[in-house]
């Protein structure tokens, strides 16, 4: 049985992040993955998950988070370092920038956005909704690698698959958001719900409605190109200085999250 301590998920075209060795296809309660690459980073076994399918045919309304994080659990992966392309709401952070977010708003409507659905009833402290331990290490390695990285920022996840109105971009100003995604939730909440550490590398891919003329896909992916060697090599460094063992609370996120009947 294929096993992997730690996960990465991302976008299509991140597979280049580590040698692959096999691709495996992992059956779940909840439905089926994407193919998972296996391979080796330095000398750690690490998991790839294309977040959007292997040919990027996933909408990210579609995606089925909870498939993607109960297969990474089942091969034992303990942590999950993730990367999204997001809009800048804040005025200060430009294209082009890395965003390590430390809070986490919620705007999605139709997901299914947990796995306990049924006694007992469960409830996971967000408190720190991301693991301080990959955080630390992602700040660290990106601020390294000389770009610009903001390590403090509120992302709210929109359900999409349209991009937002001027209106919903000044409501999330407003309400304290730094950047907004299609698939930060509830990937962040599930991996919490079975004690996975989770932690994500956000690039600014575009300025949010109302700040620019148009917003189009393809001015997303151009910047999700451009960036994909430093978002590796940040991914990849990451990864080398894991510690093996967890120093975080996320180990112990069930301890007294359960109702008892
Ligand atoms: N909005 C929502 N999701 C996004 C954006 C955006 O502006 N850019 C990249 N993903």
């Amino acid at each position: 049985m294929t096993k992997a301590n730690i996960a990465i998920i991302g976008g299509t075209g991140f597979e280049a992040l580590l040698k692959v060795t096999k691709q495996i296809r992992i059956g779940t309660p909840h439905g089926l993955p994407p193919l998972i690459s296996i391979g080796k980073i330095d000398r750690k076994t690490v998991a790839f998950l294309p977040r959007h399918g292997v040919n990027h045919s996933v909408p990210p309304h579609r995606v089925n988070y909870r498939a993607n994080v109960y297969a990474l659990h089942g091969i034992g992966a303990k942590r999950i370092a993730a990367t999204n392309a997001v809009g800048t709401v804040n005025v200060n952070f430009k294209p082009g920038d890395l965003v390590v977010p430390h809070d986490l708003i919620d705007f999605t409507r139709c997901r299914q956005l947990t796995f306990y659905n049924e006694t007992p009833v469960t409830h996971v402290d967000m408190s720190q909704p991301y693991c301080p331990e990959i955080r630390g290490l992602l700040i660290e390695k990106a601020k390294e690698s000389g770009v610009r990285v903001w390590d403090r920022a509120v992302l709210v996840c929109t359900e999409g698959p349209r991009y937002e109105t001027p209106a919903e971009i000044e409501m999330f100003r407003r309400l304290g958001c730094d950047v907004v995604g299609m698939t930060g939730a509830p990937e962040a909440v599930l991996a919490r719900e079975l004690e996975m550490c989770y932690a994500t590398l956000c690039f600014v891919s575009n300025l949010a409605a109302g700040m620019q003329r148009r917003l189009t896909a393809s001015e997303v992916v151009g910047v999700a190109k451009q960036k994909l060697p430093i978002v590796q090599q940040i991914l990849r460094e990451t990864v080398k200085h894991l510690p093996k063992d967890r120093h975080c609370p996320c180990a112990h996120a069930l301890r007294d999250a359960r109702l008892r009947g």
